[in-house]
C-alpha cells in the first residue's frame, strides 16, 4: 500500500444540481482525503487540453462543451492507494454499469454527464493536477 495522490473533477452536471457536498461526503467516507479544491470555469482551451487524448473521438465536441457548460469543482484527493480507490468509489464511466454505492450510480444522468473525472494511473494524476494546482495550493 502506498499514500498517492488523484486528481478529480466534479462536473457541471452535478454542481448544477447542488451536489458538491454529496460528492465529497461520499469521498470522505471512502477514506480519501481533499487536500485541495476549487470552483472554475473551465476555458475551452483547458477543456481541450485536459482531454486532449480524445481529441479523435467523435464525443471530443460533446465533451469539451459539458465541461464548460458550467462550473466544475477540480479536487486533489489523497488516501492509500488514491488512483485505484478513487476510481472503485466513482463507478464505471457509464451509470449504467456502475456498482450499487458508488457516484456515479447515485448522481450520474449519462455517460457523458457522469458527475465525476478521476485519473486512470499515477503518472497522468501527477500531469492533471499539476494543469490546474501549484504545489502551494496542496495542503496534505
Ligand atoms: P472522464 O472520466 O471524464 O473521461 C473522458 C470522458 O469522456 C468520460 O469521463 C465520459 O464522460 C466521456 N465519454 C466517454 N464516452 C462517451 C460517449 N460515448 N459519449 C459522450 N461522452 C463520453
Amino acid at each position: 500500500m502506498s499514500i498517492q495522490r488523484t486528481f478529480s473533477i466534479i462536473k457541471p452536471d452535478a454542481t448544477e444540481r447542488n451536489l458538491t457536498g454529496a460528492v465529497n461526503a461520499v469521498i470522505e467516507e471512502a477514506g480519501l482525503r481533499i487536500v485541495a479544491q476549487k470552483r472554475i470555469l473551465m476555458s475551452r482551451r483547458e477543456a481541450e487540453t485536459f482531454y486532449g487524448v480524445h481529441r479523435e473521438r467523435p464525443f471530443f465536441g460533446e465533451l469539451v462543451d459539458f465541461m464548460t457548460s458550467g462550473p466544475v469543482v477540480v479536487q486533489v484527493l489523497e488516501g492509500e492507494n488514491a488512483v485505484l480507490r478513487y476510481r472503485e468509489v466513482m463507478g464505471a464511466t457509464n451509470p449504467a454499469n456502475a456498482a450499487d454505492g458508488t457516484i456515479r450510480k447515485k448522481f450520474a444522468r449519462s455517460i457523458g454527464e457522469n458527475s465525476v473525472h478521476g485519473s486512470d494511473s499515477v503518472e497522468n494524476a501527477a500531469i492533471e493536477i499539476a494543469q490546474f494546482f501549484s504545489g502551494n495550493e496542496i495542503v496534505g
